[in-house]
């Protein structure tokens, strides 16, 4: 009940926002649906990925519902060296100099995504074949961008992904031609270019045992090399039906033991079939189409639902047991519409991993999430 009342609340706030709707008198204020900023505003800075269109707000709905749910924005993909750095000495800052001014005009955080990616990098550096060509990439591309920003960027994913499974280092363009220490190196020229800005490490299933050691490797031979690490990222990119809460405690143990901040930077709990058995978010990685993996296109079933309230439940409430060691949780996406867990891995499904559906109504899960501070039921749980 309270669900369906708050949601009408906000669809009449919406209307106001978008002017001349025709219920208007019956105006209800949007801070009738419970806030996660100001829920877990003693605890944590709540985050979202923001797409091209809701940076230039050409999305009311979103221009609505994200600066009441959200203090912090990262950028899901116009920081990234294709779009940012699309030729040779040639820089388009049009949409992160644009993500900056609406962070800066909601007081928000803003997370800059990502320097240094194997992935999505422009087609001059695809192809770039010595050595040299690329070092001058990776230093001009780390020094123009993160001076740019000093300070009006929170914080930075300095590197992104650098990790295989195993927790070796991933055999990408920047290992091959610039060797080991590429990663100390990326942090040195940021530190250097942006001494106000925090600085990263992100990955994926970084809470695996096997990459969590590698993460730890990085981070340990960083402040050997005296290079600033202030924090890691771990993306949380999990399954609802699958989320693994051990792990995830253990890296944060771990983790913060070091000395460092954590945070879970992308997360989103998809509902869908794994078309294999890797958990892996290599946004390399692409699978065939098949109705089987798509079980769900015209809503989803209550159980799945339930599993996926449960989720965020659960994880809700690990999150707040270690509120002191987490500075922030984004999640990666406003709305189940817009997630990019409906084209991959396998392009044209219905996924439903946010806690906001393809209206911007809030899910139950939102209203568990809201629950497990409200309610207290953190105590309880653990
Ligand atoms: C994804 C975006 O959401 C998509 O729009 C894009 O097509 C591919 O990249 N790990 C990351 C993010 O660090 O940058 C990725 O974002 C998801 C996985």
């Amino acid at each position: 009940m309270t669900n369906t009342f708050s949601f009408a609340s906000f669809a009449v706030s919406v209307c106001l926002a978008l002017a001349g709707c025709s219920n208007s008198k019956k105006a209800i204020s949007s801070s009738e649906i419970p806030s996660l900023k100001e829920t877990f505003q003693k605890d944590f800075i709540i985050g979202t990925a923001l797409n091209g269109q809701q940076i230039e707000e050409k999305e009311p709905n979103a221009a609505v519902l994200v600066p009441q749910q959200f203090n912090a924005i990262t950028p899901e993909n116009i920081m990234k060296a294709e779009i940012i750095h699309p030729e040779w000495g040639k820089y388009n800052f049009d949409l992160a100099d644009k993500i900056v001014a609406y962070g800066q005009k909601h007081k928000m955080e803003i997370n800059g995504h990502t320097l240094i990616w194997h992935s999505q990098l422009p087609a001059f550096v695809r192809r770039m074949k010595d050595a040299d060509s690329v070092r001058q990439f990776f230093t001009d591309h780390i020094t123009t961008i993160a001076s740019r920003y000093d300070g009006k960027i929170t914080t930075w994913d300095v590197v992104n992904e650098a990790l295989e499974e195993d927790g070796s280092l991933r055999k990408s363009i920047f290992l091959e031609k610039l060797g080991e220490d590429y990663i100390v190196d990326a942090f040195r020229l940021a530190q250097k270019a942006a001494p106000n800005s925090k600085l990263y490490y992100n990955d994926y299933n970084i809470e695996q045992p096997k990459k969590r050691a590698g993460t730890i490797a990085i981070i340990k031979k960083l402040k050997a090399a005296g290079v600033r690490i202030d924090g890691v990222g771990i993306q949380g990119h999990w399954k609802a039906y699958n989320v693994p809460l051990k792990d995830i405690e253990e890296s944060i143990l771990e983790y913060s033991a070091l000395g460092i901040e954590v945070m879970f930077t992308e997360l989103d709990l998809g509902v869908l079939p794994n078309p294999w058995d890797s958990d892996a978010a290599d946004v390399n990685m692409k699978a065939e189409y098949s109705a089987k993996m798509n079980p769900y296109p015209n809503g989803l079933p209550d159980s799945m639902q339930v599993k996926l309230t449960k989720g965020y439940e659960d994880l809700f409430n690990l999150f707040l047991k270690y509120k002191k060691e987490i500075s922030r949780i984004t999640f990666w996406g406003v709305n189940d519409g817009q997630s990019w867990l409906n084209g991959w891995p396998i392009r044209g499904r219905t996924n439903y991993p946010l806690l906001f559906d393809r209206e911007f109504k809030p899910k139950p899960a939102f209203y568990r999430v809201i629950e497990t501070k409200t309610k207290g039921s953190a105590k309880k749980a653990f």
